[in-house]
């Protein structure tokens, strides 16, 4: 089944090389979604016959949004904790394990239906592939639950048994480091494709982020860091350093850790909905992009530090107060995503792309930063099928 979008006002490619600008944006374009992936892109007037037709009537196109960062397998809600952060309460790594506690105790499908209701509001909002976390189980049978139910779902998956020490390793850190490293990882290992480790003071000092994560390489995962996110602090370097395909949060850094980010591979994948709801300060985005480095966008959500999944939150935010232009934040919540996922069949759409694709109720993509808290979605298609 076949279907031809036509009518596109502006159609984001983000193919280099194709139409205007950094976004390869293309006008009076039009689509053609074949067998889950792009088989078409040209000028409406030029366009071919298909099965199904859309008159996407003038309006906006893009890449589905690529969410390269959340946590979604778990238990309960902390509604209260972001009420008293609200009143002065700073945040704090510890409120994890309020969350592992009602996730140990959940049974699979509750897990399990509350990622698909979490894929399903993200899908509704234009998010079309998504990374998710383990981390709230901290226990070896726990963290393969929670690896094995995300790989049911998503696209993505990530080991983050080094989340936060548990409770009952609390005398014996090392310990714990160690379970995560051995047994833990070989449980998880089959069910994922990267390895991640909250390098910050309160979880994992650079040693131990750095014992976790080289014992996940050598178990054929690949690297992702939680760093700077608190304060400054070596998880950025160390993620360089191991080759990581992102370094997440980097909302404090200093001239070293922008000098090595730009010199890298490594993608800093910029959290907004985190800061906004922790009222920590943001990430400086200009710094990173006129330093040269490559910028992320991704929701985080999670029950803690930001319990929201909205991508065009994420670039409103990132637009009015982290100084990016709605174009950089249109970039790095699509093509920026899929290069802090090292995929190349996502954030763009050119022939042979997935056929994941957002129809905005507006004419142009800077409405997403314009006209913030709107709905704007038309119509979502996942590998070319309607969401
Ligand atoms: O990315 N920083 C560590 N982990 C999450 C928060 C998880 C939570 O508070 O439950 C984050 O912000
Ligand atoms: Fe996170």
């Amino acid at each position: 089944m076949s279907t031809l979008i036509r009518n596109i006002g502006e159609l984001v490619t983000n193919e280099p090389g194709v139409g205007e600008g950094p976004l390869g944006v293309l006008r009076d374009a039009a689509l053609v979604l074949d067998g889950g992936a792009v088989a078409w892109v040209g000028s409406t007037a030029d366009a071919p016959e298909a099965d199904e037709v859309l008159d996407a009537a003038g309006r906006a196109v893009l890449p589905g949004f690529v969410d390269s960062h959340a946590h979604l397998v778990f238990a309960g809600e902390r509604a209260e904790e972001f009420a008293a952060r609200m009143s002065g309460q700073p945040y704090k790594a510890g409120g994890i394990r309020t969350t592992v506690a009602r996730t140990r105790a959940a049974g699979d499908d509750e897990l399990r239906a509350n990622v698909r209701r979490l894929v399903d509001e993200m899908a509704r909002q234009g998010t079309t592939t998504v990374e998710c976390k383990s981390g709230y189980g901290l226990d070896v049978e726990q963290e393969e639950r929670a690896v094995r139910i995300a790989a049911e779902i998503v696209d993505e998956v990530t080991f983050l048994g080094a989340h936060v020490v548990p409770a009952e390793y609390a005398d014996d850190p090392q310990g714990y480091v160690r379970l995560v490293s051995g047994e833990m990882l070989a449980a998880c290992a089959p069910h994922a494709r990267w390895i991640d480790v909250f390098c910050e003071r309160g979880a994992f000092d650079a040693d131990q982020a750095r014992e976790v994560l080289q014992a996940g390489i050598k178990a054929g995962l690949l690297p992702r860091v939680h760093a700077n996110q608190l304060g400054e602090g070596p998880g950025v370097r160390l993620a360089v350093e191991l080759g990581a395909a992102s370094a997440d949060h980097c909302t404090f850094l200093g001239d070293a850790d922008v000098d090595a980010l730009a010199s890298s591979e490594t993608v800093a994948t910029l959290l907004p909905g985190v800061e906004f709801s922790t009222r920590q300060p943001y990430p400086d985005a200009r710094r990173l992009i006129d330093a040269g480095v490559t910028v992320a966008l991704a929701s985080d959500c999670n029950p803690g530090s930001c319990y929201s999944s909205s991508m065009a939150f994420c670039i409103a935010v990132a637009v009015r107060d982290m100084r990016m232009t709605p174009d950089e934040a249109v970039w790095a919540a699509t093509a920026g995503g899929a290069r802090a996922l090292r995929r190349t069949d996502v954030g763009r759409l050119g022939e042979g792309a997935r056929a994941d694709v957002l129809v905005l109720d507006a004419p142009s993509r800077v409405h997403l930063a314009y006209r913030p808290g709107v709905p704007q979605v038309a119509a979502v298609f996942k590998a070319g099928v309607r969401v």
